[in-house]
């Protein structure tokens, strides 16, 4: 920690002045003293007192202009560019303050003039979980005026959704009619986001500048000089690895957990990170970045008449997504090829989101076959997305491993066999002993309670389960006492019941203490963990009141909807309240930490 700064001996104080001072001084935090010389400099420019200041201190720093940059995530790469955003706000002079959407009143928010806001859609064009809030209260009739603030939002969004970065827009759109200004136009990030992010991150900056430059008493500011403050330095480390500097790992084993007979295949994958400098905690997943299917690149450089250039099919491998479809490829293509039946389908959005629906790249080649350039091509295309896979191992039990859980993706669409790029990679195309890119997508809305005493709920069906075999593995490995309840669900109990063994044997030494399973087709009844969620309503509800955490983890369409109603009926039930109370009082133990969900 940097000494602070004491008021020297020659001071033109009397000494017990200095004493005083400096006592106050000392005890001050970085917030208060960067204020105090704010103010005091702020206070010497305006009575003229400047001149005959004779102080043996640097000169003070300027009062800086606030700006506050908040965000709302899901998977956190809001929040990785709010913090970006901060750090770039702070060389520039401002005093730069992140948040979560979730940690702040509206009214609070409503006080701040400068505000930069970063914002991902989820779902099916819903505000990322712990915004709900925020969002839900943002939107309320109810909602504080915002008069003072000017802002300006960056959304992210993914254009293979419908809802192409919604939940950005609708806050936009809400915070002007509360009376805020945009001082900057919204910007739409696709999954290839860092560009736009950066080119927005600069252009706000530079404006917020200019704006505020004459709304404070702006006295010089050596930053060069100055001493950062302390919640200055504390940036966040760089990661070490990311989508587009991947570390090399090598597969030490893949194995297809699934029975013979079962209709699905889900890849236990054991990935060495050895010598990476990896770190990562139960509930982070692991980023892979995956090549594209060989024989659709071909289809797509025979379509395209370009099956002589061996640099096109060296992008469309592993640098160009070819599979996902959206309408601005739609559109562009229609243009370039003229084509009337595209051009028809562009002018009419119903039609077109029809015609989206279980199409891809090759599927609007096809369409309307035309040789194309090198460039062209590849301009017609996105970049290639890395995929996440929750991490299904406690670095405390695997050291220098990574395991993964990983369901491959089969279908059949308009007459063509479909298959997800990564899981189906990760299925067919690697091997035991080949390598594969990755990098850490940390998660920390997704943690262990910091109290191992502390029980655990956790409902996985299907891949969901992945993180809490990790959470196991790292309850065993500290020896934490808290109680631990399992709900899985799967097809058939013989084929599909993926770590069976692991989890008996939890259950056998006591670490686990319940473990539910659902498996839908054992019997002409479908069931699923949300039933057994219900059957369990009494004992669940006392773990709940007992302070028990609960986790979901899975398919957040279906799934994680219904896991959420049955949590709400069950509480309905337990307190004999109506569903909206239960509801409430569910949000209350989310608000709390302790029903947290990772689901995708
Ligand atoms: C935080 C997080 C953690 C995750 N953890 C895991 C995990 O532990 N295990 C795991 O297996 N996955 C996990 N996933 C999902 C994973 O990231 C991938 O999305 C998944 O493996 C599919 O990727 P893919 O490249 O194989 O398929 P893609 O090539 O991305 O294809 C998937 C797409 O195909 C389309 N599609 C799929 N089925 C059909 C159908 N029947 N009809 C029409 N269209 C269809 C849909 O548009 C779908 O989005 C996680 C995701 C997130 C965000
Ligand atoms: C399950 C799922 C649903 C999504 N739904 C949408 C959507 O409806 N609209 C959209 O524009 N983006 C959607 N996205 C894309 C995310 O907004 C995008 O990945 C964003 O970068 C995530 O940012 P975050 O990590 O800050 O949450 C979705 C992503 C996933 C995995």
């Amino acid at each position: 920690m940097a000494s602070l700064p004491i008021l020297p001996s020659s001071a033109p104080f009397r000494p017990e002045e200095i004493a005083a001072l400096n006592g106050v001084i000392t005890k001050t935090s970085p917030e208060q003293r960067a204020w105090l010389s704010g103010f005091l400099a702020g206070f010497l420019a305006g009575t003229g007192g400047a001149q005959t200041a004779t102080a043996a201190a640097p000169q003070a720093p300027a009062k800086k202009v606030p700006l506050l940059i908040l965000f709302a995530t899901e998977s956190g790469n809001a929040e990785t560019l709010a913090a970006q955003t901060r750090k770039a706000a702070q060389k520039l002079g401002f005093a730069a303050k992140v948040s979560d959407v979730a940690d702040i009143s509206l009214a609070d928010m409503a006080k701040a003039e400068n505000v930069l806001i970063i914002v991902s859609t989820w779902g099916e064009g819903d505000p990322p979980q712990r915004a709900m809030d925020f969002y839900s209260g943002l939107l309320a009739e109810d909602a504080p005026r915002f008069d003072k603030t000017r802002f300006s939002l960056l959304a992210l969004g993914d254009r293979a959704y419908v809802n192409f970065c919604m939940t950005g827009h609708i806050i936009d759109e809400r915070l002007v009619a509360l009376g805020a200004k945009r001082f900057a136009p919204l910007v739409e990030c696709d999954v290839d986001f860092a560009t736009p992010a950066n080119a927005w991150i600069k252009s706000t900056l530079d404006t917020l500048q200019k704006e505020t430059a004459d709304e404070h008493a702006v006295i010089h500011v050596d930053f060069a000089r100055a001493a950062p403050a302390e919640a200055e330095t504390d940036d966040e480390a760089e990661p070490l690895y990311t989508r587009n500097t991947p570390f090399a790992a090598t597969i030490s084993e893949l194995i297809n957990l699934n029975g013979s007979g079962s209709s699905s295949e889900t890849w236990h994958t054991e990935i060495s990170v050895e010598g990476s400098g990896l770190v990562h905690a139960p509930g982070d997943a692991l980023g892979i970045v995956p090549e594209n299917d060989p024989a659709l690149v071909e289809d797509i450089l025979k379509v395209a008449g370009l099956t002589d250039d061996a640099l096109v099919r060296e992008a469309l491998s592993d640098a160009q997504d070819i599979t996902t479809l959206t309408r601005p490829q739609v559109e562009a293509y229609a243009k370039l090829t003229d084509s009337a039946q595209l051009k028809a389908l562009t002018a009419d959005p119903n039609a077109l989101t029809a015609w989206l629906q279980g199409r891809q790249v090759i599927d609007l080649l096809e369409a309307a076959p035309t040789k194309l350039d090198a460039t062209t091509l590849t301009s017609l295309l996105r970049p290639l997305p890395g995929r996440l896979y929750s991490i299904a191992s406690s670095a405390k039990a695997a050291e220098d491993e990574v395991h993964l859980l990983v369901s491959a993706v089969r279908y059949q669409t308009h007459g063509r066999s479909r298959a997800g790029v990564a899981s189906v990679d990760i299925a067919e195309r690697r091997k035991k002993g080949g390598s594969l890119k990755v990098y850490l997508k940390p998660n920390p809305h997704f943690r262990l309670p910091a109290d191992p005493d502390r029980a655990v709920i956790m409902i996985g069906p299907g891949t969901g389960v992945a993180p809490f075999r990790a959470f196991m593995q790292e309850r065993e490995a500290i020896g934490a006492t808290g109680k631990n309840w399992l709900f899985f669900g799967n097809r058939h109990f013989t084929n599909d019941f993926l770590y069976q063994l692991e989890w008996q044997d939890w259950k056998k030494s006591g670490l686990l203490t319940r473990i539910e399973t659902a498996f839908s087709r054992d019997q002409r009844e479908k069931v699923y963990v949300q039933n057994r969620i219900w059957e369990q309503r009494r004992e669940l509800y006392r773990w709940i009141q007992n302070g028990a955490a609960i986790y979901v983890c899975g398919d957040a369409n279906a799934m994680a909807k219904d896991v959420n109603h049955a949590l709400i009926r069950v509480i309905a039930d337990q307190a004999g309240i109506d569903e909206t109370a239960a509801a409430a009082k569910l949000d209350t133990i989310r608000r709390d930490g302790r029903y947290l969900r990772d689901v995708y």
